[in-house]
C-alpha cells in the first residue's frame, strides 16, 4: 500500500493544488489543467517505460511491481488525458469534418447529424461493454474452483480420491494462450507475508558463520553431527548469499524470488546444540528456538523439515502455487543433500510422514504454512560418501536408521479442504497429497513395469566428474541464475557431462517418475529439436524433427528471452503412471515428483556453475505447448519445469 501511495503521489499532489487554487476561487484554465496533466503523463509515460527498461536490464525481475503500478497510474492520467482532450478527438473524426472533406456532390454536412450522434452512442456503448467485460472477465473469482466431493465416489478409494483432487488441479493450474479468458484466479490471496518469519522472545542460536567454518570433513567419517555441519546445511539451502534492490537473495534459487519455504530442524543428538525444534531464520544465520522436545520421541539425531508459506508464492503465483513451492523445495533440498553428502553425514527423506503432527509439534497454522517435506541426518554415513566425487549416487541403501514410519498410512479426508478452502485450489491439492497415520492396511504401490525396449540412440560422450564435494559449498555460493546468453555453442561432451549430472541421483531421492527431455539450439554436433536422455545408456533419443524448435521453445516459455537465447533448454516432465509406485499412493507421489524434478534442477545449477555456464530455472511455461515442445503426450507425462542453459554474455 505504501508503495501506491509512492506512485500516487505526483498526482495527489496535483489534485491538491488544484483544490487549493479552487477554494481561492482562482480556478485554473481549462488549458492549464490540459497542459499540467499532459506533463503528468508524460512524466508517468517515461517513469514507466524507464522503470521496465531498468530493471529487465537489471535482471531483476521481481521488482517489477513498480513498472505496473506506474503502468496503471499511467492509464489513469490517459483517461484524464483523454476527457480534457475529448472534443478536440471527437471533432477530428467527426463525419461532419469528414464531409467537409468529402468530393462535390456528396451530402451536405447537416444531413449527417444523426448519424453521427448514433455513431457516437454506439462507440460510447461499445467502450462501457468492452471496459465492463474486462472487468467481468477479470474478477471472476473463483467461480471455477475445483470442487472436492465430501467422500469418495462409490467404488473409489480415499487415495483414488485424492489423485482426482490432484488431476484436477494439475489441468487447473495448467497455463495456456485461451486459459486467462477461460477464467480468473481462484483465490483472493491477501496481503503478501514479509520474507522472514519471526520469533519474537524466542530463545536464540547464532550460528558458525558459513565462511569460518572447516572446508572438509572427509576426514572424519561417522563422527556425530555437531552444530557446525548443521549450520553449513542450513546456509546451503536458505541462506542469504547477496542482497541487491532490497531482495535477499538466497543459496538455492526460488520463484520470483519469493522464498516461500522455511526451514526447521529437530535436534536430538547434536553436539554444541541444546535438544528441541528451531527455526532457521536465513536473514541472520541462526536459531530460533520452537519447541521442546517429547522426551519418549525416537528418531535420528537430527531431522530437518520444510515447509512453505503459501502465501508468498500465492500472491504472485495465485493456482500454480503449489507447484512453484514444491519446485523450488527441489533445488532447496538438492543443496542440503550435496552439502551433507559433502561433509559426510547423509539426508534421507522420510517420504511418508503425518503432516498434521508436525504441523502441531511447530505451532504452525496449517492453513497458511503447510508442512512439505521431512528429511533425517544420517549421523553415521560413511565417510566415503565424501570422499567420491559427488556424481555417485546418494548412499540411501547404506544409511542406519531407527524406523520412522510406523503408518499404516491414509490420505486425509478431503472434504476438509472444501470446508476450510483457505487458499483454494492450494489448500485441495496441499491435502491430496498429505497423509495421516490411519488404521487400515497401507495400499500396496503399484509394480514397476520392465523398461520398455528403446529407440536406437545417439551415444554421448562419456562424462567428467564435475561437482566435487570439497568444492560443494563455494559453488552453491556463488550460485546465481543467468537469463543473458551469448550464441556460442556448447561441445557435445559438455552437454553430456551436465547431463550425467543432472540424473545422478539413480536411484532417486524422493521419486523415480521424473523424466528428461532437452530441445538443443546451439550444440556442437547436434541439430536444432528436442530430445530424450537415456541415463542408464548415457544417450540421446530423438523426440522430434524440427527446425523450429528455438521458435517453439521461446513461445512456450511465455516468450521468455532467457529460454530463446539459451543453448540448450531442459524440460522435465513426470510420468504419471509412475506416480502409482509411490508407497504413499499416486497422490503423494505426485508431490514426490515435483520435488524430485526441483532436485535435478539445482543439480544443473551446480554443474553450470561448475563448468563456467549461466542457468535459470523456468516455472512460466504453457503447459500444452511445453509438452508439444518434446512430444510429450499429456495422457501420459506432464511437463513440470522447464531450465535454460548457455554460455553467460
Ligand atoms: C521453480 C522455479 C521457477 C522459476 N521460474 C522462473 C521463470 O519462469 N522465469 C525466470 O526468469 N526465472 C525463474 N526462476 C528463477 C528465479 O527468478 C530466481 O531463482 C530468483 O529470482 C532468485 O535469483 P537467483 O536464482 O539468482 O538466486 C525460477 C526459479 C525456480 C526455483
Amino acid at each position: 500500500m505504501d508503495k501506491l501511495a509512492w506512485v500516487l503521489l505526483p498526482l495527489m499532489l496535483a489534485v491538491g493544488a488544484a483544490g487549493v487554487w479552487a477554494l481561492r476561487r482562482r480556478m485554473p484554465s481549462r488549458l492549464a489543467l490540459n497542459v499540467w496533466s499532459s506533463v503528468l503523463l508524460m512524466a508517468y509515460v517515461l517513469t514507466t517505460a524507464g522503470l521496465g527498461i531498468f530493471w529487465v536490464a537489471n535482471q531483476h525481475l521481481p521488482v517489477f511491481d513498480w513498472h505496473y503500478l506506474f503502468g496503471y497510474a499511467t492509464v489513469l492520467l490517459l483517461v484524464v488525458h483523454l476527457a480534457f482532450n475529448f472534443r478536440v478527438v471527437w471533432r477530428h473524426f467527426s463525419p461532419h469534418r469528414l464531409a467537409a472533406a468529402a468530393p462535390p456532390g456528396a451530402a451536405p454536412a447537416g444531413a449527417t447529424t444523426p448519424r453521427r450522434h448514433a455513431v457516437g452512442a454506439l462507440g460510447v456503448l461499445g467502450a462501457v461493454v468492452a471496459g465492463g467485460g474486462a472487468f467481468w472477465l477479470g474478477v471472476r473469482q473463483g467461480r471455477t474452483e475445483i470442487h472436492v466431493p465430501p467422500g469418495p465416489a462409490a467404488g473409489a478409494t480415499a487415495g483414488g480420491q485424492a489423485m482426482a483432487v490432484v488431476e484436477q488441479f494439475h489441468e487447473f493450474s495448467a497455463h495456456s494462450r485461451a486459459g486467462v479468458f477461460r477464467r480468473a484466479a481462484g483465490t483472493q490471496w491477501a496481503a503478501q507475508p514479509p520474507p522472514f518469519k519471526a520469533y519474537p522472545g524466542a530463545l536464540q542460536v547464532v550460528l558458525p558463520s558459513a565462511g569460518s567454518l572447516r572446508s572438509a570433513r572427509a576426514d572424519a567419517p561417522g563422527m556425530p553431527l555437531d552444530i557446525d555441519l548443521v549450520a553449513r546445511v542450513l546456509w546451503c539451502s536458505a541462506g542469504v548469499n547477496q542482497v541487491s534492490a532490497g531482495i535477499h537473495f538466497r543459496t538455492a534459487p526460488s520463484s520470483g524470488a519469493l522464498f516461500a519455504t522455511e526451514l526447521y530442524l529437530c535436534a536430538r543428538r547434536v553436539a554444541g546444540l541444546a535438544p528441541g525444534w528451531w527455526h532457521y531464520d536465513g536473514r541472520a544465520h541462526r536459531l530460533n528456538r520452537v519447541a521442546g522436545l517429547k522426551s519418549t520421541e525416537p528418531g535420528a539425531a537430527a531431522e530437518l523439515v520444510a515447509t512453505a508459506i503459501f502465501a508468498r508464492s500465492g500472491h504472485k503465483y495465485r493456482d500454480r502455487t503449489y507447484r512453484y513451492v514444491l519446485g523450488d523445495l527441489g533445488h532447496l533440498l538438492e543443496n542440503a543433500r550435496a552439502t551433507a553428502a559433502a561433509l559426510g553425514s547423509g539426508l534421507v527423506p522420510q517420504r511418508l510422514f503425518d503432516e498434521s503432527v508436525l504441523a502441531r509439534e511447530l505451532g504452525l497454522d496449517e492453513a497458511q504454512e503447510g508442512v512439505l517435506a521431512r528429511l533425517w541426518f544420517d549421523e553415521a554415513a560413511a565417510g566415503a560418501a565424501a570422499a567420491a566425487v559427488a556424481d555417485a549416487p546418494p548412499a540411501t541403501t547404506a544409511l542406519r536408521l531407527p524406523s520412522a514410519q510406523p503408518g499404516p498410512w491414509a490420505a486425509p479426508a478431503l472434504a476438509q479442504a472444501s470446508q476450510t478452502q483457505v487458499l483454494g485450489v492450494t489448500d485441495a491439492v496441499h491435502l491430496a497429497t498429505s497423509l495421516r497415520a490411519g488404521d487400515g492396511p497401507p495400499t500396496p504401490p503399484a509394480p514397476v513395469p520392465a523398461a520398455a525396449v528403446s529407440p536406437p540412440a545417439l551415444q554421448l560422450p562419456p562424462p567428467s566428474p564435475v561437482v566435487l564435494p570439497a568444492e560443494v559449498q563455494a559453488l552453491i555460493a556463488r550460485r546465481r541464475s543467468v537469463r543473458r546468453f551469448s550464441d556460442q555453442a556448447l561441445p557435445l561432451a559438455t552437454l553430456g557431462t551436465v547431463l550425467h549430472h543432472m540424473a545422478q541421483g539413480h536411484p532417486p531421492l524422493f521419486s523415480d517418475a521424473v523424466r528428461l527431455d532437452l530441445v538443443t539450439h546451439a550444440v556442437q554436433g547436434l541439430p536444432s529439436t528436442a530430445w530424450r536422455y537415456d541415463a542408464a545408456r548415457h544417450a540421446l533419443l530423438r523426440r522430434r524433427d524440427d527446425t523450429l524448435a528455438r521458435q517453439a521453445a521461446h513461445r512456450a516459455a511465455l516468450d521468455q528471452d532467457v529460454i530463446g537465447d539459451a543453448a540448450v533448454v531442459f524440460v522435465l516432465s513426470m510420468a504419471r503412471a509412475a506416480l502409482a509406485h509411490d508407497a504413499g499412493g499416486p497422490a503423494r507421489g505426485y508431490r514426490h515428483a515435483f520435488i524430485e524434478s526441483g532436485l535435478v534442477g539445482e543439480r544443473l545449477y551446480l554443474a553450470a556453475v561448475a563448468l563456467g555456464l549461466g542457468v535459470c530455472a523456468v516455472g512460466a511455461f504453457y503447459d500444452d505447448e511445453a509438452a508439444r515442445l518434446v512430444a510429450v503426450d499429456p495422457a501420459r507425462e506432464w511437463v513440470v519445469h522447464l531450465a535454460a542453459l548457455g554460455v553467460p554474455s
